[in-house]
C-alpha cells in the first residue's frame, strides 16, 4: 500500500537545540493516525532528533549520503553512519545537490543502490528547470531521471519518488494541482513501465515546491499526489502541524 507522507526538509537550517525544540513541539502536539511523519534535518541533529522522537511515530532522514560504505571520502557521510544515528530515510538527487554540487543520474542511481543494500528508504527526487518546461523538456527529462536513478533498483525494493519542479523550490510559486498531477501521473506510468502496474501503484510520489498551508490540500487532493515534501513551511513547528492536519484531511485519513 502506498502510503500518505509529509516530509520536511530542513535542509542548512537550524543548531541542535533548535532541533531539539521543534522535536518536542511536535510530539506534545501530534495526534493519533494520519499521514507518515518524516523530517529530514541536517546531519549533525539527527542523532538528538532520535532521542526526542522516541516513540513518536515520526521517522528522521538525512538530506544527503555518500554511496560508500567507508574510506577515503573526506567531508562525507555513508548510509551506514545515518542508519546508527538513527536515520531511516535519505534524500536522494534533491535539485539543490543537482544543480548547485552537480550530481548527475548516474551518481544518483549509485547512491539508490546503496542506501537501499544498507537499510535505507531512499526518495529520489526529480524535476525539470523553467527553461525545460517552456521548451516542453518537462516529461523526457523526468523520465531520464528516473530511468538512470532507478537503474539498479529492483521491484522488490522500497524507495519513494519526489516531483520538485526547480522553478517551484523556495520561489513562493507552486505548481498548480493540475499540472503538478500530469507529472504525476506520467511518473507513475514511467514506473509501471520498469515495474509493472501493480509496484507502481503501490509507491508514494510526493509533491515539493513551495508547499504551504494554504495550498497543500488542493494539491493532495488529486489522486496520484501522495503527500509532500516541504521545504520552508516545515521549520516552524506551527506551520508544519496545520500541512499536517490539512493532508489529512484532504485524505480523509
Ligand atoms: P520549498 O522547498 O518548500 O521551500 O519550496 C522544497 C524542497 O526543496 O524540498
Amino acid at each position: 500500500m502506498k502510503k500518505t507522507i509529509l516530509a520536511g526538509n530542513w535542509k542548512m537550517n537550524k543548531t541542535i537545540e533548535e532541533s531539539i525544540a521543534f522535536g518536542k513541539c511536535i510530539t506534545n502536539s501530534l495526534k493519533e493516525g494520519g499521514p507518515l511523519v518524516i523530517i529530514f534535518p541536517p546531519f549533525t541533529s539527527i542523532s538528538y532528533l532520535n532521542e526526542v522522537l522516541k516513540g513518536s511515530g515520526i521517522l528522521l532522514g538525512a538530506q544527503n549520503m555518500h554511496y560508500e560504505e567507508n574510506g577515503a571520502f573526506t567531508g562525507e557521510i555513508s548510509p551506514s553512519m545515518l542508519k546508527d544515528a538513527g536515520a531511516s530515510y535519505v534524500l536522494i538527487g534533491h535539485s539543490e545537490r543537482r544543480h548547485i554540487f552537480g550530481e548527475d543520474d548516474e551518481l544518483l542511481s549509485l547512491k539508490m543502490q546503496t542506501a537501499i543494500k544498507d537499510g535505507l528508504v531512499p526518495v529520489l527526487c526529480v524535476g525539470e528547470t523553467l527553461y525545460e518546461r517552456k521548451n516542453n523538456l518537462t516529461e523526457s527529462v523526468i523520465s531520464r531521471q528516473l530511468t538512470i536513478g532507478l537503474s539498479l533498483v529492483k521491484d522488490t525494493e522500497n524507495f519513494v519518488i519526489a516531483y520538485e519542479p526547480v522553478w517551484a523550490i523556495g520561489t513562493g510559486i507552486n505548481a498548480t494541482p493540475d499540472e503538478a498531477e500530469e507529472v504525476h501521473n506520467n511518473i507513475r506510468q514511467t514506473l509501471g513501465k520498469m515495474y509493472g502496474e501493480n509496484v507502481a501503484s503501490n509507491i508514494s510520489i510526493l509533491y515539493g515546491g513551495s508547499v504551504k498551508p494554504d495550498n497543500i490540500e488542493s494539491l493532495a487532493k488529486m489522486d496520484d499526489i501522495d503527500g509532500a515534501l516541504v521545504g520552508g513551511a516545515s521549520l516552524e513547528c506551527e506551520t508544519f502541524l496545520l500541512l499536517l492536519e490539512k493532508l489529512k484531511s484532504a485524505k480523509m485519513l
